[in-house]
Order: structure tokens, then sequence, then C-alpha cells
């Protein structure tokens, strides 16, 4: 099973690259996170521009279409999602929803501020997108507050609520093995505590 992580940052130093990364690290036997990090290259939306599409989205979408499932990882600004990663789904969204590769699409995202609240605001707002543009959204709740502080020497706790977003989406994909196996379970599984108050 193949899951696609995407970045919400653009930055070279993203606490939420890194989260992606550590979450990769925890992937069940069977299961491999990948990132697509093309995000820097996706033009802003303009409908004069869906055909030829730019190259940057179709790479997107072509790699959206060949993953079980989409793992994201925002940040928050203005307590919003970045303007970038919308942008994106604004693209994918388009010319027709249900054709676009998040449709029926099994998606889970989690988040990682340097504020307090570990960007749940960003994450509700992005679980709304992600939604509307027909995806199966897999609630996480797991937002990582002082990022900075908290990413350096991640805790068991930590890895451990990681690992567990990863098997809600590869049980929500249908994966086989050990995630399979435990699917009910899993799916109570929810991640120990949002790290919003931490
Ligand atoms: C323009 C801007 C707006 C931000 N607004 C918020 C915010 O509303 N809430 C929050 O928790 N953090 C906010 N932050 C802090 C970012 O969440 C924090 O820098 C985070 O680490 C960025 O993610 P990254 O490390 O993956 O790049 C903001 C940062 C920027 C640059």
């Amino acid at each position: 099973m193949r899951l696609v992580g995407i970045a919400g940052s653009l930055r070279s130093g993203s606490h939420n690259r890194e989260l992606l990364r550590l979450t990769a690290e925890q992937a069940p036997v069977g299961v491999e996170l990948v990132e697509w990090d093309g995000l820097v290259d996706v033009p802003p939306y303009d409908p004069d521009r869906e055909v030829p599409e730019p190259t940057a989205v179709s790479e997107l979408r072509s790699a959206l279409r060949d993953a079980d499932g989409v793992l994201f990882a925002t940040p928050e600004y203005n307590a919003s999602i970045p303007g970038a990663l919308k942008n994106a789904i604004d693209w994918l969204s388009r010319p027709s929803l249900m054709a676009g590769p998040l449709w029926g699409k099994p998606v889970a995202v989690v988040s990682a501020s340097t504020g307090s609240f570990g960007a749940i605001w960003a994450q509700t707002e992005l679980n709304k997108v992600l939604r509307a543009v027909g995806a199966r959204v897999v609630e996480t709740g797991l937002a990582v507050a002082k990022a900075d502080a908290r990413l350096v020497a991640p805790d068991v706790e930590l890895l451990d609520d990681l690992r567990r977003v990863l098997e809600l989406v590869a049980v929500e994909a249908g994966a086989g093995g050990e995630a399979a196996a435990a699917g009910p379970a899993l799916r109570q599984a929810q991640p120990a505590a949002s790290r919003a108050a931490a």
C-alpha cells in the first residue's frame, strides 16, 4: 500500500515536512508513505490555464491517482491553511470534481505549529475543504503544538500517535495484512490526545 504525504509548507526546514518524515518512519509492514514535494511549482489557479494544464499540476494529479491514500501535514497561516495548499486543491477540483484524484480518496490531516494550539484551526479547515472535494476524510485530531521544541526529540507518545494515524488511513484504504486484520480496533485507536493543549 502506497500513501502519499504532502506538507502544506514550502519552507525547507518545515516542521510539517519533518512530521511527514517521522510518520513515514512509523509505517507498519506493507505500508509506505512517500512525500510529494512539488507544491512550490504549482502556479496560482487560473481558469484560463486549465488547458493545457501546468506540468506541476499534472504531476500532482498523477501522484495522487496512483496513491491508495494521502496524508496532509499542514501549518496554520492566519487561522487557516496556507494559500499554496488551498491553491493546489483548487486545481485538483477542476475541471470535474468527481473525476478529480481526491474524489473518494482516503485522506487524513495532521498539523504542526510553533504556537500553542498546533494549527488545529488549519486542520479543521483542511478537513472541510477535503470533504468539499469529495475525499474520504479520516479525522485524526493530531495537532502538534510547540513543534520547534517537540520535534527535536520526538517522544514515544507522539511517534505512536503518528503510527496510528497512518494505520487509520491504511485501514480506510483497505490495507491488506496486519492493518486490515486489526481494522475495527484501529478505527477506534485514535491518537491518544490532540496536542492542541500541550
Ligand atoms: C504568515 C504566517 C501566519 C501564521 N499564522 C499562524 C496562525 O494563525 N496560527 C499558528 O498557530 N501559527 C501561525 N503561524 C506560525 C506557523 O504555524 C509556524 O511558523 C509553523 O512552524 C510553520 O510551519 P512549517 O514549520 O511547516 O513551515 C504563522 C506563520 C506565518 C508565516
